[in-house]
């Protein structure tokens, strides 16, 4: 399961087709981190760079040069190295740039000054993401103004710099079948992580002790890496939204919201469960579970071919202020409230954001003004959540320092959705029916281990 030569083949005609002729598009690999002194941060192929090419590593160029003779893709790439091979792993070199990742053309990176403004100079449009990497920016620069230098020999300069992610992103927003199978992967890994924190999930534990949890099951699946910062909040660590320290205490009669996904084979999954430490919900907190999982399950309804963009959005709003007004929790008429954001005390964040190779993924979101209309192949997440902040003296103190979030990831398909993180439990008695699962598992494996013991 993986992307195949023939697809990146078929991106990088499209993009050219957009491009249109006499332009050339350049982009760089993502450049090595150092995390201290001089360890890396895990390498990560810029998301562009990948989708266009499936090429891994650093240190490496695209041109892509529609019309030229000699081959319209052109790699730069490190040589390959013996030594620096030995100590740091496989380079593809030119040759296997050309040979297994499809490149027409592709030099030594060392030789990229010498050689990369001979095939700009006579285009007239330069597509480039400018002020992404400073350093990138000079180098395009340096080669830029050495064509200018030369105009009194004929040479010409491209009078026009178009930004490369208009086009490129709004490529990636439309996931092909193959994406999307990854994407159900990273997916279905990451419901199968959640799944097993409810299982393993006991008062006492430490959060970064579910955490943990998530590790295993991401890295067993071949999924190396998070999506980003798994953030896991007990009691009223829930209500600060980028919360990263998880090293609580989990305490009896807590909710605990985990918000984790993984990245497989560079695609992101991105889910929230809100579930308590304990196994059972409380009262308080199962009517603000079910209010959240009601707006939830209504701004899915919302995806589909033809709806905008904000229709998932508007649909939690609705559902959120008429229950805070149930509740007692937000006092007045449900209209005025809307209109004046007063669910934005306890509901401060969007309902979602598109999702793909990075989990808060490119494409715009409005067109010409106005929301997108979406499409087969788009997909978003949808979370809403409720957040009482633990020192909010204006509500009853039976609220107080509840968070909850509830998100899938749901693919846009030609008839309706996909909830492609459906394997994740998320009503309140598949939840509860789950942990208590759990603790029949552990109270058997205890009783084994003492009979063995
Ligand atoms: N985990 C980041 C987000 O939900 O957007
Ligand atoms: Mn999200
Ligand atoms: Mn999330």
């Amino acid at each position: 399961m993986s992307i195949t030569a023939q697809e990146y083949a078929r991106r990088r005609r499209e993009l050219m087709a957009q491009m249109g002729p006499n332009s050339i598009a350049i982009l760089p690999a993502a450049p090595e981190r150092k995390r201290n002194r001089d360890i890396e941060y895990p390498y990560r192929q810029d998301s562009d760079f990948h989708w266009l090419s499936g090429f891994p590593e650093p240190e490496a160029v695209i041109a892509l040069v529609p019309g030229r003779a000699h081959g319209e893709f052109v790699m730069f790439v490190r040589e390959r190295d013996r030594d620096a091979e030995i100590w740091n792993g496989y380079r593809a070199g030119p040759e296997g740039a050309c040979a297994q990742y499809g490149a027409n053309d592709a030099f030594p990176i060392g030789d990229i000054d010498e050689i990369l403004p001979g095939l700009i100079e006579g285009r007239d449009r330069l597509y480039y993401d400018m002020g992404r990497d400073a350093d990138f920016d000079r180098t395009v620069m340096g080669w830029v103004n050495s064509i200018r230098a030369k105009v009194r020999n004929g040479a010409h300069p491209p009078g026009e710099f178009v930004a490369l992610n208009h086009l490129l992103h709004d490529m990636r927003l439309y996931k092909s079948a193959a994406e999307l199978k990854l994407m159900k992967r990273s997916a279905e890994i990451a419901a199968g992580a959640h799944r097993r924190a409810m299982e393993k999930c006991v008062p006492g534990m430490y959060e970064y002790q579910l955490e943990a949890e998530f590790q295993h099951e991401f890295i067993r699946h071949g999924a190396r890496y998070p999506a980003y910062s798994p953030i896991i909040g007990g009691g009223r660590n829930a209500c600060i939204l980028h919360y990263r320290e998880n090293d609580a205490l989990l305490k009896n009669g807590d909710l605990l919201l985990i918000d984790a996904g993984c990245e497989y084979q560079h695609y992101a999954s991105d889910i929230t469960r809100t579930f308590p430490v304990n196994g059972r919900f409380s009262k308080e907190q199962q009517a603000l579970y079910e209010l959240v999982l009601a707006s939830q399950l209504a701004a899915i309804a919302e995806v589909k071919p033809g709806k905008h963009w904000n229709a998932p959005h508007e649909a939690v709003v609705d559902v959120l202020t008429q229950g805070l007004v149930d509740l007692g929790l937000l006092s007045g008429e449900v209209n005025e409230l809307k209109q004046t954001e007063a669910y934005r005390r306890f509901f401060m964040h969007r309902t979602g954001h598109w999702i793909g190779m990075d989990v808060h993924d490119v494409g715009d979101y409005k067109v010409d003004g106005e929301w997108r209309v979406q499409e087969a192949g788009m997909v978003m997440t949808v979370e809403p959540g409720l957040y009482v902040s633990p020192d909010d003296d204006s509500v009853d103190d039976k609220w107080r320092g509840i968070g909850i979030r509830i998100e899938d990831d749901v693919v846009v398909t030609k008839s309706g959705r996909d909830v492609i993180t459906a394997d994740a439990p998320k009503t309140v008695a598949e939840i509860e029916a789950v942990m208590a699962e759990g603790a029949r598992t552990r109270v058997a494996v205890g009783k084994r281990k003492q009979q063995a013991g």
